[in-house]
């Protein structure tokens, strides 16, 4: 008989006692905290059996990032169109792999929130069987319900009401924080089907003992960024100009390729995961609104800082929905050297 689970707490009962610290609270939060819980528990169903059923491959079409899509990516984005577009809770959403947001009829409904959602993160590795990932944003609407526009989705990650993300791995876990602090971590029990209390007030180490970043690309970053690598690998010892944070620490390099399951293990680990700007992509691969942003607000709630080579990417006000940055993500003191050597050095391309 399996043991029973340490700790019987469920995301439903975590999120309502969240709720009982704000007393004004209308319920509104809680119900699409559920739903984008429930939204996971699907894709992690189809995430988990994909190589049994005909959901493995590519559509043939390409999204909007000019990327080809999954087939489990646009099952994954459907999953979350439909189960947060019915409420009531969600008066817009953007998602990578639509052009546009989609603004719902929210006739039955407040219309608070807005979401912005990578629904599979890491998709290029789902046919290899690697852990892949979703990530989401939760921002309230700034404006009257009737003038839902752009403004209240290009809002900078300092206004994010919470954020998180789920890894579907060995176990699906889902993470998140509210804007109130603390990450908390839920692991689902797939026999019973309900994500229960696993890792409570996540915090990561200030200095780190990994990094990640795809070394492929050295012969395209710019001297700052290739700098920045060779002293995280050496440490202070082999360099005059500044005094690397990892001085001695026995650093690994772990790079999956799936930037949920990087970020997830540097969190728990101590690590720093790196995406540079290349000659190709000066503006860094990866998107401030559906990737950097909520996942910086889960690093920064867990004691650690997420850069873009020169600032808080919590303080990028985001021009367009799709924006990409370059990103610095992880382990505080690690995060804020790397800041300095590229700011000093101007790491940008
Ligand atoms: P997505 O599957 O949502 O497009 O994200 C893929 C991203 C991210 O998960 C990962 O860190 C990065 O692409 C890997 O990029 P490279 O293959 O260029 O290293
Ligand atoms: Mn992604
Ligand atoms: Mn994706």
């Amino acid at each position: 008989m399996s043991q029973a689970p340490k700790n019987l707490q469920t995301i439903e009962s975590h999120i309502l006692q969240m709720q009982k610290l704000h007393p004004s609270a209308s319920g509104d939060f809680t119900g699409l905290l559920s739903d984008i819980t429930f939204a996971a528990k699907i894709i992690s169903r189809e995430v988990n059996k994909a190589g049994l059923v005909d959901i493995l491959g590519e559509t043939g079409t390409e999204n909007v990032q000019g990327e080809q899509v999954q087939k489990l990516d646009e099952y994954a984005n459907n999953v979350f169109l439909k189960c947060l577009g019915t409420k009531g809770q969600v008066c817009a959403m953007g998602s990578e792999e639509l052009a546009d947001p989609i603004y719902v009829d929210t006739h039955e409904g407040t219309g608070r929130y807005i979401v912005v959602f990578d629904p599979l993160d890491g998709s290029s590795n789902i046919d290899a069987n690697v852990s892949v990932g979703t990530i989401f944003a939760i921002y309230r609407r700034v404006s009257a319900l009737d003038r839902v526009g752009e403004q209240d989705i290009l809002q900078s990650g300092r206004e994010l009401a919470a954020a998180g993300y789920v890894i579907y791995g060995s176990s699906t876990m889902f993470v998140y924080t509210t804007h109130s602090g603390g990450v908390h971590g839920f692991t689902l029990d797939p026999s019973i089907g309900e994500f229960l209390l696993s890792h409570e007030n996540l915090k990561t180490p200030f200095e780190a003992k990994i990094y990640s970043v795809n070394e492929a690309y050295e012969p395209r970053w710019t001297p700052e960024v290739r700098e920045v690598v060779r002293q995280l690998k050496y440490g202070r010892s082999s360099s005059s100009r500044q005094d690397a944070p990892t001085k001695g620490v026995d650093i690994s390099s772990r790079y999956i390729g799936s930037l949920v399951a990087d970020f997830h293990r540097n969190l728990l680990y101590g690590g720093v995961f790196l995406y540079p700007p290349t000659v190709s992509k000066p503006g860094g691969k990866l998107r401030l609104m559906c990737e950097a942003a909520p996942l910086a607000m889960v690093c920064a709630n867990a004691g650690g800082y997420a850069s873009d080579g020169t600032q808080d990417i919590l303080d990028i006000k985001p021009e367009t929905l799709h924006q990409r940055v370059p990103l610095y993500i992880g382990c505080r003191d690690t995060v804020l050297w790397i800041e300095k050597m590229l700011s000093s050095g101007g790491g940008g391309i």
